[in-house]
C-alpha cells in the first residue's frame, strides 16, 4: 500500500484517506462522497483494530462484511481498498504506541481505559501507509476527532484533518455500526439519546447557560428509559475537553449509554 500511495504522490495526486473497522453505514458513506469531492485518490481503510478494544469489549463479535462494503465503497467511487490483517498491522514484538495525554483522559478515555492509545497508534500507523493530504472523520466520534487533530497537529504529519457531521437514521439515532446488536425493543428506547441531546439544546435557546440545569435535561429521557445505563452524560469545552461550569463558549454536550448490553455514543455541540 505505502509503495502504490507513494507513487501516486509523486504523479501530484491528491490523496484522501477515510479510515473505518468496516460494516459500512452512511455516516461512513458521508465521509468517502466529502473524501471523492476533495481529492483525486480515495483511499477508504478497513480495519478491524484490536488494540482499540478493552479486554470484555466487542471485538470477536464486531460486525464484518467485507464484500458489502466493498461494493458500497465502489458506488461512492473509492480508489483504493486497504484491508489489513492484524498480523500485518502488528507483528510480533510491536511495542510502540501514540498517547495524546490530556484528551483521552475524559469521557470514554475513562470509561475504556487504553481505547485511545489504540485509535491513535492504528490511525498513525495507516497514515503512513496511505501518505494522505487529507483524511475524513466523523463529528460522532468527537473525542476520537479531538484526539486525532491534537496528535496530527503535535507530531507534525502535514495532513489535513475534515470532520464531517453526524448522520442520523429519519428519526434521529446516530449511525452505528453496532446498532444491529439492537433489539426491537432497544431500537426504540435507544432514541433517549438524541431526545436528551434535543432537550439539553432546547432549554439552552432558551437562555439557560449552567451546566448542571442542561445536564439535568439531557440526562432524564434516559434515566426513563428502562433499558438503559448512563455510562457519562458531560458537558465539557468543545477544544480542550475540560469540564465546565457554564457554557460561556463553545461545548460538547457527550454522552456513551448502554442500552441493553450495547454501548452507544452520541455528542451535540452547543453554542451559546
Ligand atoms: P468506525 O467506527 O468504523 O468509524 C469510521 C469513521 O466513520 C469515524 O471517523 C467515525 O466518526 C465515522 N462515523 C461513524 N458513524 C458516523 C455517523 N453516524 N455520522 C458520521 N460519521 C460517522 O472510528 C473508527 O471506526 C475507528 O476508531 C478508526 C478511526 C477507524 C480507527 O480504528
Amino acid at each position: 500500500m505505502r509503495k502504490r500511495a507513494e507513487d501516486l504522490r509523486r504523479d501530484g495526486k491528491v490523496i484522501a484517506v477515510v479510515p473505518t473497522m468496516g460494516y459500512l453505514h452512511d455516516g461512513h458513506l458521508s465521509l468517502l462522497r466529502a473524501a471523492r469531492s476533495r481529492s483525486d485518490v480515495v483511499v477508504l481503510t478497513l480495519f478491524v483494530n484490536p488494540t482499540q478494544f478493552g479486554p470484555s469489549e466487542d471485538l470477536s463479535r464486531y460486525p464484518r462484511d467485507e464484500d458489502g462494503d466493498l461494493a458500497k465503497a465502489r458506488s461512492c467511487g473509492v480508489d483504493l481498498a486497504f484491508c489489513p490483517d492484524a498480523g500485518a498491522m502488528y507483528p510480533p514484538g510491536s511495542q510502540t504506541f501514540v498517547e495524546v495525554r490530556e484528551l483521552q483522559r475524559p469521557l470514554c478515555g475513562e470509561s475504556r481505559p487504553g481505547h485511545f492509545v489504540g485509535v491513535a497508534t492504528v490511525v498513525t500507523k495507516l497514515f503512513h501507509l496511505t501518505r494522505p493530504h487529507l483524511a475524513f472523520f466523523g463529528e460522532k466520534d468527537f473525542q476520537q476527532l479531538a484526539v486525532i487533530r491534537r496528535m496530527t497537529r503535535d507530531l507534525d504529519f502535514g495532513i489535513e484533518i475534515v470532520g464531517m457531521p453526524i448522520v442520523r437514521e429519519p428519526d434521529g439515532l446516530a449511525m452505528s455500526s453496532r446498532n444491529v446488536y439492537l433489539s426491537p425493543e432497544e431500537r426504540a428506547q435507544a432514541l433517549c439519546l438524541v431526545r436528551g441531546l434535543d432537550a439539553a439544546e432546547t432549554l439552552l435557546r432558551a437562555g439557560e447557560r449552567d451546566a448542571g440545569a442542561l445536564l439535568g435535561a439531557a440526562r432524564a429521557p434516559c434515566e426513563a428509559a428502562p433499558s438503559a445505563r448512563i455510562d457519562y452524560v458531560a458537558l465539557l469545552d468543545a477544544e480542550e475537553l475540560t469540564e465546565i461550569e457554564r457554557v460561556e463558549r463553545p461545548a460538547v454536550l457527550a454522552m456513551a449509554v448502554f442500552v441493553g448490553k450495547t454501548r452507544l455514543i452520541d455528542n451535540r455541540v452547543l453554542r451559546p
